[in-house]
């Protein structure tokens, strides 16, 4: 569903420190599957889900989703997936049902399409008390499930979530994660980054650990487990990423 091939990406800043945000970094990502990015901060997390969202290109490397490129089928691949990032703004102006209106729009849905699904995702968000308020006053919370509401208005077969629970308060991360799950019962693929182990441990399907922009290990707890012979996820992270981890060490 997703893959990435010696995907890279070298950012330049204009004192000419350049940082090798992605370093050749390969990962599958299968139809249906939840997929947990997990590594520190820095390790290059929101670059990757940035370019797989065609929000931002690869320096080198190739990726696609569903067979489309990220460099020449952008639009196709935008069809197909919602991104939702805690660093997304939401229109201040707006409210949340006239945000997913104009989204919906975009994406040539039908009116009565929108709607139902603005119903659906209200209800199921416990957001229907605040849906006609304009945004600026929202909190992070509210603030959040909008834009989470605003990627799934059209209804995507793959969603790529960056830090899904990030400034969420603790019920409010709890119905994310349990979103997450009603997810892939309607059999989307999730592909979700974090620096919270027991995120991945608990939601994902398999776990590809990132360090440095380099995947250093991929696959399902059992197999991490098998391959490093350690028994907890917390141990097989710092035995990949070693521990500097934490500091996000570059
Ligand atoms: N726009 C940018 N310009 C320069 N450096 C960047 C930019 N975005 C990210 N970086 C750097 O790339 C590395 C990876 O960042 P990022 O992908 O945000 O990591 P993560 O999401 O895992 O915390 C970090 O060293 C970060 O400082
Ligand atoms: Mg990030």
């Amino acid at each position: 569903m997703i893959r990435t091939e010696a995907l890279s990406k070298e950012f330049r800043s204009r004192g000419a420190r350049r940082v090798q945000a992605v370093d050749r970094l390969d990962l599958t990502c299968d139809p249906g599957e939840i997929y947990a990015l997990l590594g520190p901060n820095g390790a290059g997390k929101t670059t990757v889900l940035r370019i797989l969202s065609t929000l931002m290109d690869p320096t080198s490397g190739e990726a696609w989703v569903r067979g489309h490129s990220v460099r020449t089928e952008k639009a196709a691949i935008r069809a197909l997936i919602g991104f939702v990032s805690y660093e997304t703004r939401v229109y201040e102006r707006l409210t949340p049902r006239e945000i997913g209106h104009f989204f919906g729009r975009l994406n040539d849905m039908a009116r009565a399409a929108i709607e139902d699904n603005l119903a659906y995702i209200f209800d199921l968000l416990d957001m229907t008390e605040f849906a006609d308020e304009r945004t600026d006053t929202f909190s992070t919370g509210m603030k959040q499930k909008t834009v989470l509401m605003r990627a799934l208005v059209t209804n995507p077969l793959i969603l790529i979530w960056d830090e899904p629970t990030s400034g969420l308060d603790v019920l409010t991360a709890k119905r994310v994660i349990d979103y997450i799950r009603l997810l892939k019962g309607e059999g989307k693929t999730v592909l979700f980054s974090t620096h919270i182990l027991w995120e991945a441990e608990k939601l994902a399907d398999r776990i590809g650990i990132i360090h440095r922009g380099r995947l250093r290990s991929e696959g399902t707890l059992e197999s991490l487990r098998a391959r490093t012979g350690l028994g907890d996820l917390e141990d097989i992270f710092f035995s990949l990423v070693g521990a500097d981890g934490e500091a996000g060490g570059r």
